[in-house]
């Protein structure tokens, strides 16, 4: 795996200043008994957004005091259907965008820092299919 640096390495936006951790199903049951069963030494999460399931498993594996790193792939550009409805507050008005351009990642950032797991989550932006280009030469405990 390449060395990515973690995102309190990478450092927390500081024009942003309330978490806002918005997601779908991050806090479902699924990742407890997941992380429990494996013990994974890394996740690779694919679709992030503003990372609440990855701060949910972060705090898992902490309580678990497991050494688990986090990798977080996504795109932050958002799925397409974010991109459809103008009017829609809860994806095309969620994608924050500054000149055209998402700013979800910073979201995430701050979101992850803020909350105390930024040194065992680290982002990467990749589209998934490059992604798992890169892991098929990989032997991973959980995806
Ligand atoms: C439903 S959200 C993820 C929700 C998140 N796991 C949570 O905490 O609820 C889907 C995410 O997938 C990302 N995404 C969509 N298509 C992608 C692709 N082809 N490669 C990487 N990320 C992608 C989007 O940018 C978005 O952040």
């Amino acid at each position: 795996m390449i060395d990515l640096p973690t995102a309190s390495q990478l450092g927390k936006p500081n024009w942003i200043n309330n978490l806002d951790i918005q997601g779908w199903n991050s806090d479902s049951t699924i990742f407890p008994e997941m992380i429990k069963e494996v013990e994974p030494k890394l996740i690779i999460e694919v679709g992030t957004w503003k990372g609440a399931s990855a701060i949910h498993m972060a705090s898992l594996v902490k309580f678990l005091n497991l050494d688990t790193k986090i990798v977080c792939v996504d795109t932050w550009l958002g799925a397409l259907e974010m991109w459809t409805d103008r009017e829609d507050k809860d994806r095309y008005l969620s994608l924050g965008l500054n000149l055209g351009y998402p700013t979800v990642y910073y979201q995430f950032l701050y979101n992850v820092i803020e909350s105390g797991f930024g040194d065992i989550i680290s982002p990467f932006h990749r589209h998934h299919k490059l992604q798992l280009d890169i892991l098929k030469q990989k032997i991973l405990d959980l995806i």
